[in-house]
């Protein structure tokens, strides 16, 4: 498979395929291992994801440095000693020295944001991470980081799929070279089911995942499919076919501004923003 990059600020190239790995409980080492095999150079977790060991222990079978590696710091851990606490940890679990990118889980309104990115500058100062970024922020949020930040923000990981394109959120990104990194780019299987996907993956010859992956590394956007099938995680790395333009333009026009995971309404007092009432 052919898989293109986008270079980051420390000079890094982030492979646009990654493997998703929320929730994917005991097949975690096996979903890695399959991916690692078919080609993936590229794996996402978190800290919120409780499976940095199970990765680690996937990983301690390859060459650490032919795989980038994300992890991400949850909201309730984004004080200046928990940053820095929290990554350690990530780092303990996941059995190396360093990841090649480390991001803001959530952003959390209740915590300083220049202290949260001071932290992020002081591990990437120590060699900890090599990359710094955000996820689920909006233009907004985003612009901020931008202007309190000593580091570049190289990466803003958001829910982005046919039905949730967030126009405004993804000119905000591209102007301020920001890299678009794909959550939920399946819609956790909804898309499966809008016709001109399923119309598309006939056409093709093509499984509704691989048509929605092309497309979502077509407009640019850096691609996280999470699977604990081994059979989907290497058909969803069969990216060496083109979408013409008019289809991909096609599946442009199905976005109905449905998230899966980034409601509006969210409960800021669970444990994974540790806001106390
Ligand atoms: N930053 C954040 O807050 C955030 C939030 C959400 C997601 N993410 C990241 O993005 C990753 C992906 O998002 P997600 O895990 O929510 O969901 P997703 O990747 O959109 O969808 C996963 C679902 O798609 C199915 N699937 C995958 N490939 C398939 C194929 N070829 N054919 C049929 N079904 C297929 C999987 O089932 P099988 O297991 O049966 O294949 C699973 O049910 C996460 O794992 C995580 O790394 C980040």
């Amino acid at each position: 498979m052919t898989v293109p990059t986008k270079t980051l600020p420390s000079g890094a190239e982030l492979p646009a395929l990654g493997l998703g790995t929320y929730d994917l409980g005991d097949q975690t080492g096996d979903s890695v291992r399959a991916a690692l095999d078919a080609g993936y150079a590229h794996i996402d977790t978190a800290e919120g994801y409780h499976n940095e060991a199970a990765i680690g222990d996937a990983l301690a079978e390859y060459d650490r440095d032919d795989v980038f590696l994300t992890s991400k710091v949850l909201a309730k851990n984004l004080n200046y000693e928990s940053v820095i606490a929290s990554c350690e940890a990530s780092l303990d679990r996941l059995g190396t020295d360093y990841v090649d990118l480390y991001l803001i889980h959530w952003p959390n309104p209740a915590i300083s944001l220049r202290e949260t990115l001071r932290a992020m500058a002081e591990l990437r100062e120590r060699g900890l991470v090599r990359d710094v970024g955000v996820s689920n922020f909006s233009a907004y949020q985003l612009s901020c980081a931008h202007h309190v930040s000593d580091v570049p923000i190289a990466v803003n990981q958001i829910e982005f799929h046919p039905w949730f394109q967030r126009p405004d959120l993804v000119d905000y990104c591209r102007e301020s070279d920001t890299v678009i990194e794909a959550a939920a780019p399946l819609a956790r299987t909804d898309v499966f089911g809008d016709e001109v996907v399923a119309e598309l993956a006939e056409t093709y010859d093509k499984s509704p995942a691989q048509v929605v992956l092309r497309w979502a590394l077509d407009n640019d956007v850096v691609a996280l499919p999470r699977s604990s099938t081994p059979e989907h995680v290497r058909a969803n790395a069969d990216l060496d076919w083109e979408l013409d333009e008019a289809d991909r333009r096609q599946l442009d026009e199905r976005d109905r501004d449905e998230p899966v995971y980034d409601t509006p309404a969210r409960d800021w007092t669970s444990d994974v923003y540790g806001i106390e009432q």
